[in-house]
């Protein structure tokens, strides 16, 4: 069965002391997490030693970093390796978010260089893939995302994508308030689905779980994680609510 997985994004908010007193507020009751779940926390590279500290002894809980070089090591001055992330205890690497991509201009080669630095390093990739408004406008957005998924996943082994994470994020729905609907979400989904199960087969297929991103709310997480190719979220502004993620965190099926 494959995890299902609520992942907080931090994105650049939060001071230290900000970031400590939500954790503290979210742990303030135990979270209810089953064995396929899990609550990932995608928080700023400063932070990611004290919120690790945060989550230990916690089962199904882990810290995620928002980015990393594709560099092994050297002169990349205010750039963090994965063998960094990896020294210091991080799970996870958010990889190729539509904010690096349109901001920082990280194309699909560097991505799937990034990607392959973290899985040499140990780490997981979330790797981010969605269109924006004029691809979903145009009705192109299925050959777009499975574009970005050949691009940057497809020169890994059936091996190495086995349990992976995908989150799905269409550009449209992030931090807009304005949600793909269920029926929008399940369809991509099922489409990445079948992409990769038609290039891996679908035993590996199956063993992904693709995470929805993009103004996933306490109000309508349970709705989105109830489709049957939805296995959790990627969670910007949300997550910076103790009630509401924790929220979201329960409507994980
Ligand atoms: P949002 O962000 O939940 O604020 O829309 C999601 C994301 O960018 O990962």
């Amino acid at each position: 069965m494959r995890k299902q997985i609520a992942a907080a994004n931090w994105k650049m908010n939060l001071t230290l002391q900000q970031a400590e007193t939500l954790m503290d507020e979210l742990f303030a009751t135990p979270l209810e997490l089953s064995e396929n779940q899990e609550a990932v926390f995608g928080v700023p590279f400063p932070y990611l030693i004290s919120i690790k500290n945060k989550l230990a002894g916690k089962k199904n809980v882990y810290v995620a970093a928002q980015n990393c070089y594709d560099k092994k090591s050297g002169a990349y001055t205010g750039e963090v390796s994965a063998e960094m992330l990896n020294s210091i205890g991080t799970d996870y690497v958010i990889i190729g978010h539509s904010e690096r991509r349109e901001y920082f201009n990280e194309s699909h080669a560097m991505l799937a260089a990034k990607v392959n630095i973290c899985i040499e390093n140990g780490l997981k990739p979330i790797f981010c893939c969605g269109e924006p408004l004029a691809i979903r406008e145009a009705g192109t957005e299925s050959s777009f995302v499975e574009m970005q998924l050949k691009e940057s996943l497809f020169h890994l082994s059936a091996e190495q994508l086995t349990g992976f994470v995908i989150a799905y994020e269409p550009i449209w729905a992030i931090g807009t308030g304005k949600t793909a609907s269920n029926e929008q979400a399940q369809e991509m989904h099922a489409h990445i689905r079948k992409v990769l199960s038609d290039q891996y087969g679908v035993v590996v297929a199956d063993s992904i779980s693709i995470l929805y991103g993009g103004s996933v709310k306490a109000n309508n997480a349970a709705d989105i994680f109830s489709q049957p190719d939805v296995d959790g979220g990627l969670v910007g502004g949300a997550s910076l609510l103790a009630a509401d993620f924790t929220a979201i965190i329960n409507s994980l099926k």
